[in-house]
């Protein structure tokens, strides 16, 4: 076990996320209990720039660090002398959000003399699906092999995962990720920001057949992604027919929608059937989206796959992830403190 084990031989990890624009803290026992979990999300600050602004981020994530810590250890009932290590987010992500959780867990590591986990954000996003569900009390840890759709607003990624330790990326998006589409059209759409939420909410009272959008390399082999001529095919109806943003844009958002829910359940199944593995896991903000989990659970069942998502609140950035990842991970992600870096393309 990596780390310095507790006295109940149990290991709580303070986790920390400052990658894009949530600033954000949890305690987490052996990757499953979360104590805490805390988030300030900043989309106030951003909003009225119809996207994130990385200088604001960075300064968002400096103000309010050390409140959300103190938080998240506070509803934990817990202090600096019950952790077992700190588990922070090195990368990928801002460089200027990155170096604040990174700074802040430095300072406390050393102070506190406690070991300090360098996470992958993206490793983050896939071991959400480790965290405890209240919606499923008592639900085990995925067993492996599985196959996980990491779709963010900066990646969508297919993994095969062999072992908490041992996973190979099998597919990605060529261009744009998911939810950078969903962000973009909803823009186009005048949804405001963030995109992915309003979408979702207005696709639901749409008809996802109106518009016959591009499904980009969905008849392609192999399992890349593609999501740029959607979003452009999107720009073009609504350059020619300016009034459907007024009059249709609730079949503009569903039929968007449904395009990319197609192309990222088509090859997410088709790769776990290649790979004859009978779990899919998601993961990632999209993966809050109520049509994708509700459409892969339902084509995975008729394939017999059976499909996990973590709780909503896993699935968005968060820091219980950060901290299950380190538990999962142990010692490959456990550094000296005085050698923590931020890494903003930190690959899988
Ligand atoms: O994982 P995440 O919180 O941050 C990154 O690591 O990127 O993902 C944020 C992305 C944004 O693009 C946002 O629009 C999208 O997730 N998103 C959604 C939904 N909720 C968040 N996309 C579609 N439907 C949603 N319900
Ligand atoms: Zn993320």
């Amino acid at each position: 076990m990596p780390g310095r084990p507790s006295p109940e031989n149990k290991m709580r990890l303070l986790g920390i996320e400052t990658s894009c624009d949530d600033t954000a803290a949890a305690v987490v026992v052996d990757g499953y209990t979360v104590e805490s979990n805390v988030l300030a999300s900043q989309d106030e600050f951003h909003r009225a720039y119809g996207g994130i602004v990385p200088e604001i981020a960075s300064r968002q994530h400096a103000e309010t660090i050390n409140a959300v810590i103190e938080l998240a250890l506070r509803k934990a009932r817990r202090g600096f002398d019950d952790l077992d290590g700190i588990a922070v987010t090195c990368g990928p992500g801002l460089p200027g959000s990155l170096v604040v959780g990174v700074a802040v867990a430095q300072a406390a590591a050393l102070a506190r003399d406690l070991p300090v986990f360098a996470v992958n954000h993206l490793h983050g996003h896939l071991f959400a699906n480790y965290l405890e569900n209240r919606e499923q009390p008592n639900h085990p840890p995925p067993v492996t092999p599985f196959v996980c759709l990491v779709v963010s607003g900066g990646h969508t990624d297919l993994i095969a995962v062999e072992s908490p330790s041992r996973h190979r990326v099998i597919g990605r998006t060529l261009d744009d990720a998911a939810g950078e589409a969903f962000d973009k059209v909803a823009r186009i759409l005048g949804l405001g920001f963030p995109g992915g939420p309003a979408i979702d909410q207005l696709a639901r009272s749409g008809d996802p057949r109106a518009f016959d959008f591009p499904r980009g390399l969905i008849r392609n082999a192999g399992y890349d992604f593609s999501f740029s001529g959607l979003k452009t095919a999107v720009r073009y109806h609504v350059d020619a027919h300016p009034e459907d943003v007024e009059r249709r844009c609730a079949d503009l958002a569903a039929s968007f929608q449904a395009a990319v829910v197609d192309a990222l359940c088509e090859k997410t199944i088709r790769a776990a059937g290649d790979a004859s593995v009978t779990t899919i896991a998601l993961a990632g903000g999209v993966a809050a989206n109520s049509s994708l989990r509700t459409e892969l659970r339902r084509r995975a069942a008729d394939a017999g796959i059976a499909v996990l998502v973590p709780p909503l609140a896993y699935c968005t950035d968060n820091a219980a992830m950060i901290a299950a990842a380190a538990f999962y991970r142990g010692e490959q992600g456990q550094v000296r403190p005085q050698d923590l870096r931020i890494d903003p393309n930190f690959a899988w």
